[in-house]
């Protein structure tokens, strides 16, 4: 199986996956935009065992975060860091019950061996809301993601290179709740969901809500929910290969394969 990204030498690039185990009062976490439904708290632990297991298998070294069981979102690891070429941003989440899991974040984000910055009041920032595409940062402007948090991001990332784009959200909680990017740039997305698509330089719309989400582990390969059939195929006949994990007990918290994890490469 041709999954696993190499360096130049030819050595497997080190890739480290953080991610911090569900809470036992997950089913409390925030809801923006779904009604609260039951959520199994202990198939929500398979669920995350999976798709960690998904990474374990194509050689990531997994690094978990101690557990907060206080947190009912902190399962959603993406949000509290942002990790770019030399720079880690510790966030500062919109919702307030969500500002306590970023300091247990720095200990992982220090061990990336890049600068650790944070954003800081009156800006509020969350990871689901900034998408990288190429050298492009989009910044969904939500309620999570404000002009303030937006502007420090702004600021940190154009001086190293960036170009830094905000983009509108409305309808959906994060950016990453609407569109993600595939290997090749092209971002994806449920229409309904999305605010406006020519905001991105290229745009494919998904026939799911559930296939709006994808993680790329390399160059030909993405991770994407279990939930969106229709979606893998249509991404299959782009000759992705494209491996899937259930993920339902987190998408009834808004929850996507994204913000489980951050990435580090
Ligand atoms: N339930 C995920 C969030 O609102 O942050």
């Amino acid at each position: 199986m041709a999954i696993a990204s190499a360096s130049p030498a030819g050595a497997p690039a080190h890739r480290t996956l953080l991610v911090r185990p569900p809470s036992s009062a997950l089913a409390d976490g925030e809801l923006t935009h779904l009604e609260r439904v039951p959520v199994d708290a202990d198939l929500a632990v398979q669920q995350w065992n999976r798709y960690v297991d998904v990474f374990r298998g194509l050689g990531w070294d997994v690094r978990e975060l101690p557990a907060a069981d206080s947190h009912p979102d902190g399962v959603f690891v993406e949000d509290t860091v942002v990790i770019f070429d030399g720079l880690a941003v510790l966030t500062r989440p919109g919702a307030l019950s969500r500002r306590g899991e970023v300091e247990s974040m720095r200990p992982a984000a220090e061990a990336t061996g890049r600068e650790v910055v944070e954003i800081t009041s009156p800006g509020t920032l969350e990871g689901g809301d900034i998408l990288k595409v190429g050298r492009t940062v989009y910044v969904g402007r939500t309620a999570r993601t404000n002009a303030e948090g937006a502007a420090q991001l702004r600021s940190l990332l154009e001086p190293r290179g960036w170009r830094v784009v905000e983009v509108p959200v409305t309808r959906a909680l994060h950016l990453k709740s609407a569109v993600t990017a595939l290997p090749d740039g092209t971002v994806i997305g449920y229409e309904p969901t999305v605010d406006d698509v020519t905001r991105f330089d290229a745009f494919l719309p998904v026939p799911e809500a559930e296939g709006t989400a994808v993680v790329v582990l390399d160059e030909t390969t993405v991770l994407l929910s279990d939930a969106a059939p229709a979606t893998a195929e249509l991404l299959r006949g782009r000759g992705l290969t494209v491996l899937t994990t259930p993920v339902t007990e987190f998408e009834k918290l808004e929850g996507c394969v994204t913000c489980l994890s951050v990435r580090v490469r």
